[in-house]
């Protein structure tokens, strides 16, 4: 008798890719190079070297808390975020959006990038970074992959496999044309994607305001809490006797509940009177609630975005950078800017004020720009020195120097009120004084009742939220005093004209950062300790300072009987002290100092090569030797505010 095996499912879905299982190195001339894992060169980590500031930062003991532009590849400036103490504890698990417009992959040669990558060097490049960006987001964080149809199914899968299918939230068909190409052979291009995952499954975009409801709402008074309706029930949906009571106006009119009793308890419905939530109508005669569309649940965001108006196109984001370097020619324009209108939309939907906000694909830098003027702290990272001096760096110069119209900075024209407060507005403050003057030229009204008129009519006084005169005052004053001040006050504001204001006129600032070079040197295929690593003045001094011998025998630089001394400027992880093992005669013990260390490695070593330790070099030493080692940026600053502050190596 034969029995049927038992069926052992085996494989998991996935898309596999030639050396699927290796590593990139990615070189400064924007090349990558293939490697096996457990180089030593691509898992080192890279410190970050301060390079300038522009506008308002931290000290650099606090630098990790500014904005951060890194000059570098996305997968070092990544690596270190995340690894490096000093940043770890700002970024691990704390960033709420992460943005990438990536290279599309689409074999073209742009003015200031290469577009051609082979698939599997693409896709490799893209989950090494993905892998790093998924530690960095918060739970409750969002990434947000820009692509058009050359990648987007694979990179589909490759989200799959960093953040799980679980986790995929949308993907967006943003329409990136204003007008499609009569040229095109085939269909004409008109879309791109955008992919949204999230850390967490449970993660829901913000809801947009509801353009069914927003029709009751509008602002006829320039209120600065935005448009407002006040045709609001005030009647509690259910029968609440306990609710049933009446209120008292100011003028002594008797207020009945409505039908099923007012939706609040006595208390709070007189703290919403005084609040300015809730008001009198003219006559008194009713109480009526006010609320802002703000207020208001909106709808769930579309997967399609084709206004134009709303998000922008390709075409309005090239004219934008036109319009802020208008010394550059057409043709050396960045190719492929996206406009900060479709980025506004994207972090309105995903982040509130002070969120942080990531982009490790730069370009002209259009992410940080509209994250900077919406209140969001950010990061980028960008590798081409050119793209960074012509575009990335000026732009966010100009945004924080106020003196970048385009983009999301609108102006607007307002009313302004001389001494007046913000909230009394030109328009109410003539319509009340229009029925002032109605009032005195009917004359049949003493000034008692004027007076209660001007509660009734002209809002403010009745209603303090939204208008000026604050209650305590007024009962210190005569009925006279009072009408003397409100006619003036509204003569006042009759006058005011409306003036230009922004809505972003600049402020805050950046910080621009290095990604330091190598640690590690191949020469004759072998991997080496680079020799600034190893730097001979920082060498020198911790052997001075530790009782070494100072002796140079690369990758080592000192020895106490059986110690051999290795010093790294850089941070000593696993890797650095694999390597450094390697190099280690049996029977040797090793003391290695580094500029950051991993305390794990330290542990590991104690455990590899017993009596080996690992400490971290004195903020003293390498303060010194930095000073010593201060080297130019080599930057074209743009403006006299970004000449270098302090440049630090
Ligand atoms: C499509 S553009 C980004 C455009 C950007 N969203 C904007 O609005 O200007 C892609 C950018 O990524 C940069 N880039 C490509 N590979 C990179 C890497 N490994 N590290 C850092 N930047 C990289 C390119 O130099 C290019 O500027």
């Amino acid at each position: 008798m034969t029995t049927v095996p038992e069926f052992r499912p085996s494989g998991r879905l996935e898309l596999t890719w030639t050396n699927k299982n290796q590593k990139l190195l990615s070189h400064e001339d924007g090349s990558y190079e293939w490697t096996v894992p457990g180089d030593y060169r691509t898992s080192e980590v890279r410190l970050l070297h301060d390079v300038t500031t522009v506008g308002e930062t931290h000290n650099s003991a606090h630098r990790a808390k500014d904005n951060l532009l890194i000059r570098g590849d996305a997968l070092h400036a990544l690596t270190s975020l995340t690894q490096l103490p000093e940043f770890a504890q700002h970024y691990v698990g704390k960033v709420k959006l992460v943005y990438i417009d990536p290279p599309f992959n689409r074999g073209q040669a742009f003015v200031h990038y290469d577009d051609a990558l082979e698939h599997s060097v693409w896709l490799t490049m893209m989950r090494d970074r993905l892998e790093q960006i998924e530690t960095l987001l918060a739970d409750d964080g969002s990434i947000w992959l820009h692509l058009d149809d050359v990648e987007s199914h694979r990179a589909r899968l490759v989200l799959d496999e960093v953040f799980g299918p679980k986790n995929f939230v949308a993907e967006i068909a943003w329409r990136s044309t204003d007008s499609s190409s009569n040229n095109a052979k085939g269909f004409a291009k008109d879309h791109n994607s955008i992919m949204i995952y999230s850390k967490m499954p449970k993660w829901r975009p913000k809801h947009l305001p509801d353009p069914a409801k927003s029709g009751h709402y509008s602002n006829p008074d320039n209120n600065p809490r935005g448009p407002w309706y006040d045709g609001r029930d005030v009647q509690n949906p259910k029968l609440r006797p306990n609710l049933m009571y009446d209120v008292v106006s100011p003028s002594g009119n008797v207020i009945k509940h409505p039908k099923n009793g007012w939706r609040w308890e006595r208390e709070t419905l007189e703290a919403k009177l005084a609040s300015g939530e809730l008001f009198f109508n003219e006559n008194e005669t009713a109480i009526k609630r006010i609320s802002f569309l703000w207020e208001q649940d909106g709808l769930p965001p579309s997967d399609i975005w084709f206004n134009v108006g709303e998000t922008g196109s390709s075409r309005g984001a090239k004219n934008h950078l036109k319009n802020l370097f208008p010394g550059v020619l057409t043709p050396d324009l960045f190719d492929t800017p996206k406009p900060e209108q479709l980025m506004r939309k994207i972090i309105e939907l995903s982040t509130e004020p002070g969120d942080l906000v990531l982009d490790c694909f730069a370009g002209s830098g259009t992410t940080a720009a509209a994250a900077h003027k919406m209140g969001r702290r950010w990061a980028t990272v960008e590798w081409q020195h050119s793209t960074i001096e012509t575009y990335t760096m000026p732009r966010l110069a100009k945004v924080i120097e106020g003196t970048d119209p385009g983009g999301i900075t609108e102006t607007t024209a307002v009313e302004s009120l001389g001494d007046l407060p913000d909230d009394v507005t030109a328009a109410s403050a003539k319509a009340a004084l229009g029925v002032l003057d109605k009032l005195l030229e009917h004359g049949t009204f003493d000034d008692l009742a004027l007076l209660q008129s001007v509660k009734k009519y002209g809002t403010f006084v009745a209603n303090p939220k939204r208008h000026a005169l604050p209650s305590d005052e007024l009962t210190q004053l005569t009925d006279r005093e009072i009408l003397k001040t409100v006619f003036s006050a509204l003569r006042k504001a009759g006058k005011t004209r409306n003036v230009a204001t922004k809505n972003w006129s600049g402020g805050g600032g950046f910080r621009v950062l290095d990604v330091g070079p190598s640690m590690f040197e191949v020469e004759d295929r072998q991997v080496l300790l680079a020799h600034w690593a190893a730097g001979d003045a920082l060498g020198e001094a911790v052997a001075g300072q530790y009782g070494f011998a100072y002796l140079k025998e690369s990758p080592f630089c000192g020895r106490k009987g059986k110690q051999r001394l290795a010093v790294i400027d850089g941070l000593v992880n696993d890797p650095v002290v694999d390597f450094l093992l390697d190099w280690l005669d049996e029977g040797d013990l090793l003391v290695a100092f580094g500029t950051g260390i991993d305390p794990e490695s330290a542990n590991r070593l104690a455990e590899l090569r017993r009596g080996s330790t690992l400490k971290k070099i004195p903020q003293s030493i390498v303060s010194s030797y930095r000073r010593t080692k201060r080297r130019s940026t080599g930057l074209n600053w743009a403006s006299p505010s970004l000449q270098a502050q302090g440049a630090d190596v």
